[in-house]
């Protein structure tokens, strides 16, 4: 039988092997197609010292007796220093299974890898049943180990913030130990993406990547060893405790995501955007319809009134799709109160919902509704009825943050009343659009009567989720869901296959945000990416920027206006409409387009290319200071374009030119005061 198996993907390739003594599944080649007909860039020679094989080894899956001392994936109680041999594996189609089993404990661990051959993406998972007759206990469970070979040391990429500045680049060199990234919030988290990218320190081209889907708390962590082999764990932490694995039981866990781009971090985000785009199925291709979300313009103060002097409004400049946002239930005059109680206020809507439902699609507009029914305040009618279905330590103080607690989805009856209330809003009223809010994470890691050691809250609270996201899907299949957390805080891989659109942060000020979106999108494709344009110069930012600069950055993904329109000139919305009708024919483009960065936030060349079968779009800003720009002399700025064809001409803004001069010089542009962004179609002639 073959101790080797190559998983082939679109231009990349994955291939692992089994050691002499089978104790093992060791990585032997990961990159481009051919990487694997040669020696081995991550095997090893000469002789472990003072530390174990397994220790320097490219492992795959790691229990603690294979990898003692360098970091496993797996610690299993009571039996440790589990280690395993080889059982069997099968490799049929796109898939390949690894089975290991303890003689000892009876753990048997089987090593799931998919590589779809159009995707360059190897998803990673592991299932752990425990075949012997005493429980055990899952102190680590991560889902694998990635090997990147960094002979000069690790230079890694990753997204870190926090809320209103989610999603901002940082590089960090590695030359030994340990750097990681995570969240023991029981949610995935404003301050890390579950994102990292791995390159040698001295060539910057060859790019691996690793990601995780998984909605609770979690850890990516890079260790770079002596022989210059750094390992990305990932995987789910055992945050409340060890998981309990009894006698028969199997333990799933997330996917692992492992991606290779020759191209840079740029390519490789490339890579996730097609792979993001895989995962959306064929709801990809409906069309993202430019939504009006009344937040920002009216906060708490809702009233039938007030919103449908907006949607009156926001039809007429070409707006699909109208979201009302919080405050529209009762109980919900400010964020003390109302969250659980999912009923429309009578006072705010004095002719029914129904009626106000019907006015705004009466406009010719689809109709959204903002929910956030993973929560509860402790002013509200479900708080009353139900104290003992949020989180809690007997004995124990709650935490509120913003006013409010967590439901603790994992309790069946939980899970119940929140997808009934969401499904039956959806079967009462005409909705095609509903924003998943989740504002807090979890502080009490406890339910009230049950001990601790039969509790994961946190794979119960995900798996609920999942579920309900399935089943709304499911049984609605005409309404998109947009996933949100208090801005950017539940953004991955998972939320990317059960939501349609993600909001990736509450601050909407231009410059601010053009570096969120930027972030953003070396994560994350622009078919997730929902973005307003909105009015102030900013409450995070007061840096001003034109109508223009704020349209335009705003059709970087799925448009929306979040703005008090109401307050607009004539002028403005005459403009405001002209730009919703720029998007409209462009945005497939725009949202399911190759992306190429053509330059950041804080370069002159700040713009994004997008293409898609032939059809090219570039976005382009500028971030800089406008003052005198055309007063004095300067060459325009240059946007290298990609991807054109050398010898066909092209339109662009009113002339022509070569695909060889977009492609080598570029296209060029002369910012002005008045003229500080644009969008742009190259179209063949
Ligand atoms: C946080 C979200 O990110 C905002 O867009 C808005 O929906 C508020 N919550 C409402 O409370």
């Amino acid at each position: 039988m073959s101790r080797e198996w190559t998983l082939v993907g679109a231009t990349t390739e994955y291939t692992v092997g089994l050691p002499e003594d089978g104790g093992w599944l060791e990585l032997r080649a990961w990159g481009p197609h051919g990487v694997s007909d040669g020696p081995s860039p991550v095997g090893y020679v000469g002789k472990a010292q003072y530390m174990t094989a397994g220790d320097v080894a490219a492992v795959e899956y790691a229990p603690d007796g294979v990898r003692p001392f360098a970091g496993p994936d797996l610690v299993v109680r009571p039996a440790r220093a589990l280690s395993w041999a080889f059982e069997d594996a099968s490799h049929s189609g796109d898939l390949l299974k690894v089975d290991f089993l303890d003689p000892v404990s009876g753990l048997r661990a089987a090593l799931h890898y998919r590589l779809a051959p159009d995707s360059d993406v190897v998803e990673r998972w592991v299932e752990l049943t425990n075949t012997g007759a005493a429980p055990l206990q899952l102190a680590e469970a991560g889902s694998g180990g990635f090997c990147v070979p960094t002979p000069h040391g690790a230079r890694l990429t990753y997204l870190s913030g926090q809320w209103a500045q989610e999603f901002t680049p940082a590089t960090t060199e590695l030359w030994r130990g340990r750097f990681e990234i995570g969240s023991a919030l029981g949610v995935t988290g404003h301050q890390f993406s579950p994102y990292l990218a791995v390159q040698d320190a001295r060539d910057t081209g060859q790019t691996w990547g690793v990601a995780l889907a998984w909605t609770g708390s979690w850890r990516i962590a890079a260790e770079r060893d002596a022989a210059g082999l750094t390992r990305v764990r990932a995987g789910r932490v055992a945050v409340d405790g060890p998981i309990a694995l009894p006698p028969g039981a199997t333990f799933v866990t997330p996917v692992a995501a492992g991606a290779y781009s020759a191209d840079g971090v740029d390519g490789l985000a490339r890579v996730w955007h097609a792979y993001e785009r895989r995962l959306a199925g064929d709801r990809l291709t409906r069309t993202r319809k430019v939504i009006y979300n009344s937040w920002e313009a009216t906060y708490f103060d809702v009233t039938a009134a007030g919103q449908l002097a907006l949607a009156e409004i926001a039809a007429e400049l070409g707006v699909e799709t109208f979201v009302v946002d919080d405050g529209w239930f009762v109980g919900r005059p400010d964020d003390h109160g109302g969250l659980g109680d999912w009923t429309p206020d009578p006072a705010k809507f004095p002719d029914g919902f129904d009626t106000f439902v019907g006015r705004v699609r009466g406009l010719g507009l689809d109709f959204g509704l903002w929910v956030e029914p993973e929560m509860v305040n402790p002013r509200s009618a479900l708080y009353e009825a139900h104290p003992d279905w949020v989180y809690q330590v007997d004995g124990r103080p709650r935490t509120t943050i913003r006013n409010q607690y967590l439901l603790d989805l994992g309790r069946p009856d939980v899970e119940r009343f929140v997808h009934s209330t969401l499904d039956g809003l959806l079967r009462q009223y005409d909705i095609t659009y509903l924003k998943w809010d989740f504002n807090r994470p979890r502080t009490e890691p406890g339910r009230p009567g049950v001990p601790d050691e039969e509790l994961d809250l946190d794979g119960a609270h995900v798996a609920a989720l999942y579920r309900i996201l399935e089943a709304l899907r499911r049984d609605h299949p005409h309404v998109t869901v947009e996933g949100c957390a208090a801005g950017g805080g539940r953004v991955d891989l998972a939320m990317a296959s059960r939501v349609d659109v993600v909001w990736p942060s509450d601050n909407t000020a231009p410059i601010d945000r053009l570096r969120i979106q930027d972030g953003y999108l070396r994560a994350h494709a622009p078919h997730l990416m929902s973005s307003w344009v909105t009015d102030s110069t900013g409450f995070f930012d007061p840096r001003p920027r034109s109508l223009a600069f704020r349209f335009v950055l705003a059709s970087a993904g799925v448009l929306g206006i979040g703005a008090d329109i109401r307050h607009w000139s004539p002028d403005e919305r005459a403009e405001a409409a002209r730009w919703v009708a720029r998007y409209k024919p462009v945005r497939d483009v725009v949202t399911r387009g190759e992306v190429h960065r053509v330059g950041g936030p804080d370069q002159e060349r700040c713009a994004v290319q997008y293409t898609l079968e032939g059809r090219v779009v570039v976005l382009a800003w500028n971030p800089g200071p406008l003052d005198g720009l055309d007063t004095v002399p300067a060459r325009p700025v240059r946007l290298p374009l990609r991807g054109l064809d050398p010898a066909a001409r092209y339109e662009a803004g009113g002339r022509t030119y070569s695909g060889a001069h977009l492609m080598s010089v570029g296209l060029p542009i002369r910012w002005t005061v008045g003229y500080d962004a644009d969008m742009i179609e190259i179209i063949p002639r």
